[in-house]
């Protein structure tokens, strides 16, 4: 059985079809083999009702409520981040999933964090480009083409290694909001397959 912990910031839509994921004995891909040991959050936020509902060990470790001496930006990133994954204890995984703060991934830990983001990256990608921004700007673009991309975090927004995408027809689907569905329908898809094919590299 591998451990993984989630990282959220927002409604918490993906930790529940993940959980969903580990936990339905019929469908669940990961059942059986990925479990979900914490929820890290950066901030209050609906994904911490989610982990409740899953009976899922949560922890939140804000900004605001965190300090380090001397404080750089440097140093306190490399602190907040640090004490964020040591709440999780020993896991085999970080898994992102809506979280919004960019991580110090120290050598350590790189290769350890995945993402899942809503666009065809290197597309539509980086500061800035999170939730409804991305479809916008994909509509906007005239691209016909749009999707997911799950991916190995580091240090840049949105840049790690690229491991699975899912792409999605943009000319059938007439408004941002449509295309934002089809895209998240895609992700609920696309994640849990990654997370477990990533681990199962990973740890062979
Ligand atoms: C996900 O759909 C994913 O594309 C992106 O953030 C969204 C989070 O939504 N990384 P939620 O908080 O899981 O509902």
């Amino acid at each position: 059985m591998y451990n993984i912990s989630v990282m959220v910031s927002g409604a918490g839509s993906t930790l529940d079809s993940l959980a969903y994921h580990c936990y339905d004995e019929t469908d669940g891909i990961m059942n059986g083999m990925v479990s979900i040991t914490s929820v890290l959050a950066d901030r209050d936020c609906g994904a911490l009702k989610i982990a409740e509902k899953w009976g899922i060990p949560k922890f939140v470790l804000k900004k605001s409520d965190f300090d380090v001496c001397p404080r750089t930006p440097e140093t306190f990133k490399y602190a907040w981040s640090e004490s964020l994954f040591e709440m999780a204890g020993d896991v085999d995984l970080f898994v992102q999933a809506g979280f919004l703060s960019l991580l110090h991934v120290t050598p350590e830990r790189e290769g350890k964090i995945l993402n899942i983001h809503p666009s065809l990256l290197p597309k539509y990608g980086g500061k800035g480009y999170y939730g409804r921004h991305v479809h916008e700007a994909v509509k906007a673009s005239g691209d016909n083409v749009s999707g997911c991309t799950v991916h190995v975090v580091d240090n840049e927004y949105d840049h790690g290694t690229i491991i699975a995408q899912e792409t999605v027809d943009v000319n059938s689907l007439e408004t941002v909001e449509h295309l934002e569905a089809s895209v998240k329908w895609a992700e609920r898809m696309l994640y849990p397959r990654a997370i477990l094919n990533f681990l199962q590299k990973q740890y062979k």
